[in-house]
């Protein structure tokens, strides 16, 4: 045929690749709300998913021609990916969109920034490419995230006829904050976004910062707007059929009866977290707060058991590698303080393991989200769908989350520890059938426009 009709470009794709011992490949086919949305399209005259090799499993399986169909996968140049993904994608802009550099001693922008930012413009040009030689006339093309940033403004120079939309799932900075970046850097991120015919985002709090930096940074340029750009609302929902189902296996249960062997006597009161690890959820302060819970409650002593689970993210950056540190540090540090013979105050798990994460979910009596930022988080929106008995959820009010199930949460600041003790400590105390009232309505909101909706709005908007 002569292209695609419809394609989606994202850094992660939906397939990654490992080699078994013996050399051959193995596949391991990911989850998430963009695999199920775009699964909702397939049959539509042929989709394409561009992604970029991010191991030596996905590399190696792009140099034997190993894949899948629909799916193309690029074999970027690992110097170059590396300094792209971690040198610009998850240290720069990851810090500028959740506002997490400390700023006396960071960000500092010097030729070796500029190096890695010249691996960002090539891992881009890249994307651009395969985009602009895998479409059909006229085809629409969704770009998703941080990483891709450039690629409109490419893809359009080369594809006019295309139907180009971005959409970004990390909050977006404020003009004051998003300015540390080079001034040229800043104009160059926003026209290649600009470059496209819609931009969307999780709240309308994200929008908004997008189009003050617009009018900040490029100014007359932005408001002439000779291709204007519109900029939507698409908070992604939870799939509660799929989390239903998936919930209800027998890994889950099984995973569930370990987890009550955990915490040890029935009656105990179950507090919850599930992040990648990473600075912007906030995992330290929330384990500060639970700490001055036991200290400033101590009834909650022997009562209440901390399941946090804290899965290795970006492993290759030393910001993230001495955040996971400092988790680890923390709650041994709790455990050796509070803890008894018959009790461990925190239980935290490092390996990834989705079954025993929904296990968690479905016994949280509490469950605490307290991101700095967050472009939306869906373990928030997760949680009250796969709960069984009601749990009361302890929210940031930086999370976009928060826009969707404010509500019926407990809202904290972030970062205000004493407050977040005090919302536990709330939280703990809410009667059993004002949780679970509340897990309904948060549930039904959470649900309000789950993954294959969330995609086809875009898609529909695009193709107005
Ligand atoms: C965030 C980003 C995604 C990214 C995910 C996992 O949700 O918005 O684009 O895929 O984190 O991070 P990773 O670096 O492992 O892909």
């Amino acid at each position: 045929s002569s292209g695609a009709s419809l394609l989606v470009a994202s850094n992660r794709g939906p397939v990654s690749y490992a080699v078994r011992d013996d050399g051959g490949l193995d596949a391991r086919r990911g989850g998430g709300g963009l695999v199920s949305g775009l699964s909702a399209v397939k049959g539509d005259g042929g989709a394409l998913w561009v992604c970029a090799a991010l191991g030596d499993g996905d590399r190696e399986a792009v140099r034997r021609g190993v894949g899948e169909p629909g799916v193309r996968m690029l074999g970027i140049e690992p110097d170059v990916f590396h300094d792209a993904y971690n040198g610009v994608a998850n240290s720069v802009l990851w810090f500028v969109h959740h506002m997490l550099y400390d700023i006396p001693v960071s960000p500092v922008f010097d030729a070796g920034f500029r190096r890695r930012w010249a691996a960002y413009e090539a891992y881009n040009r890249a994307f651009a490419d395969a985009l602009a030689d895998g479409a059909a006339p006229g085809a629409a093309v969704l770009v998703q995230d941080y990483h891709l940033c450039l690629v409109p403004g490419m893809l359009r120079e080369r594809r006019p006829d295309l139907r180009i939309g971005h959409f970004t799932h990390t909050p977006w900075a404020p003009p004051e904050y998003f300015r540390l970046l080079p001034d040229d850097i800043a104009a160059a991120l926003l026209r290649g976004l600009l470059g496209a015919d819609r931009v969307g985002f999780h709240t309308r709090r994200w929008a908004e910062a997008f189009t003050a930096c617009c009018r900040d940074v490029l100014g007359e340029e932005y408001a002439r707007g000779e291709r204007a750009t519109r900029v939507d609302v698409h908070a992604l929902g939870a799939d509660a059929g799929f989390l239903r189902e998936r919930s209800r296996r027998p890994d889950v249960a099984e995973r569930m009866a370990a987890l009550r062997t955990q915490v040890g006597e029935a009656d105990r009161e179950v507090v919850v977290r599930v992040d990648r690890t990473e600075p912007s959820k906030n995992i330290v302060r929330g384990l500060l707060a639970y700490r001055r819970l036991l200290e400033r409650w101590p009834e909650w002593r022997g009562r209440v058991v901390k399941l946090a689970f804290a899965y290795p993210s970006r492993q290759d950056l030393a910001v993230y590698r001495d955040y996971t540190a400092e988790v680890r540090r923390l709650a041994d540090e709790i455990n050796e303080s509070y803890g008894t013979d018959g009790w461990q105050p925190v239980v935290l798990h490092v390996e990834d393991d989705f079954a025993r994460s929904l296990a968690a979910y479905r016994l949280a009596d509490v469950a605490l989200v307290n991101p700095l930022r967050d472009g939306m988080n869906l373990v928030a929106k997760e949680i009250p769908v796969v709960s069984d008995d009601g749990c009361a959820l302890v929210l940031s009010r930086e999370a976009g989350a928060y826009a969707d199930l404010g509500e019926d949460a407990l809202v904290v600041h972030p970062y205000d520890v004493e407050a977040t003790a005090e919302a536990l400590h709330a939280a703990l105390s809410m009667p059993r059938d004002e949780r679970a009232r509340r897990t309904k309505r948060l549930a039904a909101a959470a649900t309000a426009l789950p993954p294959q909706e969330w995609f086809l709005a875009q898609l529909n908007a695009l193709r107005g």
